[in-house]
C-alpha cells in the first residue's frame, strides 16, 4: 500500500479569492499548498480591464502572509464592452493569463456577463490570434431549461457554435459536472480542455438534497446524478492531459449560505489535496494525481511546471480539518466530504 507520495507543487486553475477581509482570510488556505491559481474576476464590480487586474493582483500579493509564496494568474471578466486593445496589452505584458466568460445571470456576480455573443466576436478573434485561453462557465440561463440540463444544453447551443465560429480559440470548460461535458472535451482534437473540481468528484445531487437540504453542498454548476460523478472521476484519473484541477473553491460567509436563498459555492481550499489523494487512491490512480494537479494545467496554459515538490502522507488515524475558518468577513465552512480522510500534505 502506498502511504507517501511526492508531487510537483500543484496549481489551482479556477479559484475565487474575493477581496478585502475575505481575501485576507482565505488566501493562506490556498497558498499553503498551491504555487499558482487562476483567479476568478467576479468581484463586485468585476475585474474588467487590465488596470483592474493589475490593482487586484496588487491586493492579493499584499494579503499574502510573510514567508508564503504564491503567484496569482489574473483573468479578465468578459463583458460586451471589453476592449480588444486593452486585452491584447494586458496579455502581452504577462499580467493576464485568461479571459472569463460568464453568460449573464448564470452564477454569483454574473450580471455583467455576456447576453449577445455577437458583441464579443472581436475580442474572441483577438484571443484566438494571440492564443489567450477563454475560461467558460458552461451553463445556459434560459429559464425554460432545467438546471440539471444547463451544461449539456450550453455545449450544443453556445459553446460548439463559438468554437466553430472562432477557429483557433483556446477554451477551458470550467468545472464540468456531466458526462456530456467530459465527452465533448474528448471529442475535440485541439484547443479544448476542462477543469474538474474536488467536490464534484465527491458529491452527487443526493448529497445535496436527501435527508434535508445541505447548503454547503450547493454550488454552480449544481452537482448532478451519480453517473455523472463517476464520469468525472474517470476523466480526472485517466491521465488525459485535457483534464486538470480547478477547485472552484468559492467562499461565502455562513450567514449567506445558511438562509432562505443561499449563495452557491463550496469552500475546498483547506482540504483539497487530502481529498484528491483519497479519491485517486479509491480509483487506484494515485499515479495520475500529479498529472491532474500539477502537469496538465501548466501544459495547456503554456506555463512552466513548478519545480518545488509537496509530499502527501497517509496516516493510520483520520486527519482532522477545521469545520470552519474564521475570516475578518465572518466564518466560512470548510467542505465536509462526509467520510474520514487519512491523507495530508506533509509540513516539510
Ligand atoms: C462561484 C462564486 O461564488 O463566485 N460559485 C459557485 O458555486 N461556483 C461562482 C461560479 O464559479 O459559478
Ligand atoms: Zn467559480
Amino acid at each position: 500500500m502506498i502511504t507517501e507520495l511526492a508531487l510537483r507543487r500543484p496549481d489551482d486553475w479556477h479559484l475565487h479569492l474575493r477581496d478585502g477581509a475575505m481575501l485576507q482570510g482565505v488566501l493562506p488556505e490556498t497558498a499553503r499548498h498551491f504555487a499558482r491559481a487562476i483567479i476568478m474576476p467576479n468581484l463586485v464590480p468585476p475585474v474588467v480591464t487590465g488596470a483592474d487586474a493589475a490593482a487586484y493582483r496588487g491586493r492579493i500579493l499584499a494579503a499574502l502572509p510573510a514567508g508564503m509564496t504564491f503567484e496569482p494568474l489574473m483573468t479578465l471578466y468578459l463583458t460586451e464592452g471589453t476592449d480588444p486593445a486593452d486585452l491584447r496589452a494586458a496579455a502581452a505584458s504577462g499580467l493576464v493569463k485568461a479571459v472569463k466568460l460568464y453568460p449573464a445571470g448564470a452564477t454569483t456576480n454574473s450580471h455583467s456577463g455576456v447576453r449577445d455573443f455577437d458583441k464579443v466576436r472581436g475580442v474572441l478573434d483577438t484571443m484566438a490570434e494571440i492564443g489567450l485561453p477563454l475560461c467558460v462557465h458552461g451553463e445556459v440561463t434560459d429559464p425554460a431549461v432545467d438546471i440539471f440540463d444547463r451544461e449539456a444544453v450550453f455545449i450544443d447551443r453556445v459553446l460548439d457554435p463559438i468554437r466553430r465560429a472562432t477557429p483557433g480559440l483556446r477554451v477551458v470548460m470550467e468545472h464540468i459536472t456531466t458526462s456530456q461535458g467530459a465527452d465533448y472535451v474528448r471529442s475535440a482534437d485541439r484547443d479544448l480542455a476542462a477543469t474538474i473540481t474536488t467536490h464534484h468528484l465527491i458529491i452527487n445531487r443526493n448529497h445535496l438534497l436527501v435527508g434535508g437540504i445541505r447548503p454547503h453542498y450547493y454550488c454552480l454548476p449544481v452537482a448532478k446524478r451519480e453517473e455523472h460523478r463517476l464520469a468525472l472521476r474517470a476523466a480526472a484519473t485517466s491521465g488525459d492531459p485535457r483534464f486538470f484541477l480547478g477547485t472552484d473553491s468559492a467562499p461565502h460567509v455562513d450567514p449567506l449560505k445558511e438562509c432562505a436563498c443561499g449563495c452557491a459555492g463550496c469552500f475546498t481550499a483547506t482540504n483539497t489535496m487530502s481529498l484528491l489523494a483519497h479519491v485517486f487512491e479509491q480509483e487506484n490512480a494515485l499515479d495520475q494525481l500529479e498529472s491532474f494537479t500539477s502537469l496538465n494545467g501548466p501544459a495547456y496554459y503554456r506555463l512552466p511546471m513548478n519545480e518545488a515538490r509537496i509530499r502527501l502522507v497517509k496516516g493510520d488515524a483520520p486527519v482532522s480539518f477545521p469545520d470552519k475558518i474564521q475570516t475578518g468577513a465572518g466564518p466560512v465552512t470548510v467542505f465536509d466530504p462526509g467520510f474520514p480522510v487519512f491523507w495530508q500534505v506533509a509540513q516539510d
